[in-house]
């Protein structure tokens, strides 16, 4: 059976990113899924809408981003914060999709990771109008608060309440499709 692309993406890219760390695990714990989109992330440019009107259109992986946008069933975002504020990754990746209506009536799950006791709450919450304008339909997000100890670098799991809170907003995820799309995915083999 196919799995359900959903447009999964880090707003980080260090290689050793906890937030990366925590969308591989998401990735792990829901195998009905296939994430797209993530390496196209480094290639997208600073946001400047006067790329679309070039007489080329956008770059290539803007487009690429867009469709995979489009064809996508859900989004699932990892972003850090950085001083109480999204990622400028995460923000240049979701003003790359203003307009183009990718995210409407999409289930999005947000998720942050941080070594402090925050989790990077506070850089979710300043993604939430933005999302909302964009259409996106949240789900319950998840933060880990001291990350460090929780998860390494390769997404192995150092505490198990970790795995758990992403397994159920995985589980989430599914069911506000299930209603987004009006039947269960998986009886039609999406
Ligand atoms: C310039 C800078 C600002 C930061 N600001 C915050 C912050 O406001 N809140 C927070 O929880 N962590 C903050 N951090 C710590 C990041 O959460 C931490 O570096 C995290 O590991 C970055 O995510 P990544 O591992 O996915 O790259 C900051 C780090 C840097 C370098």
């Amino acid at each position: 059976m196919a799995r359900t692309p959903v447009l999964a993406f880090c707003g980080s890219l260090r290689a050793d990113s906890v937030n990366l760390a925590l969308l591989r695990l998401a990735e792990r714990v829901a195998p009905d899924v296939q994430f797209v989109g993530a390496e196209l992330i480094p290639d997208l440019p600073l946001f400047n809408p006067d790329l679309d009107l070039t007489p080329d259109g956008p770059p290539a992986a803007v487009r690429h981003f867009r469709g995979l946008a489009r064809a996508a069933r859900a989004v699932v975002i990892a972003s850090p914060e950085y001083i109480h504020a999204p990622s400028g990754v995460t923000k240049n990746a979701l003003d790359w999709l203003d307009g183009c209506g990718a995210l409407d009536g999409k289930p999005t799950l947000l998720m942050s990771a941080s070594p402090g006791h925050t989790g990077g709450l506070q850089g979710l919450v300043a993604l939430f109008p933005t999302l909302q304008l964009l259409g996106a339909v949240l789900v319950d997000p998840v933060s880990v608060s001291r990350a460090s100890s929780r998860l390494d670098a390769q997404g192995n799991v150092l505490d198990p309440s970790v795995y758990q809170r992403v397994e159920l907003a995985m589980d989430d995820l599914r069911e506000a499709m299930d209603f987004a799309y009006g039947h269960p995915l998986a009886s039609k083999g999406l």
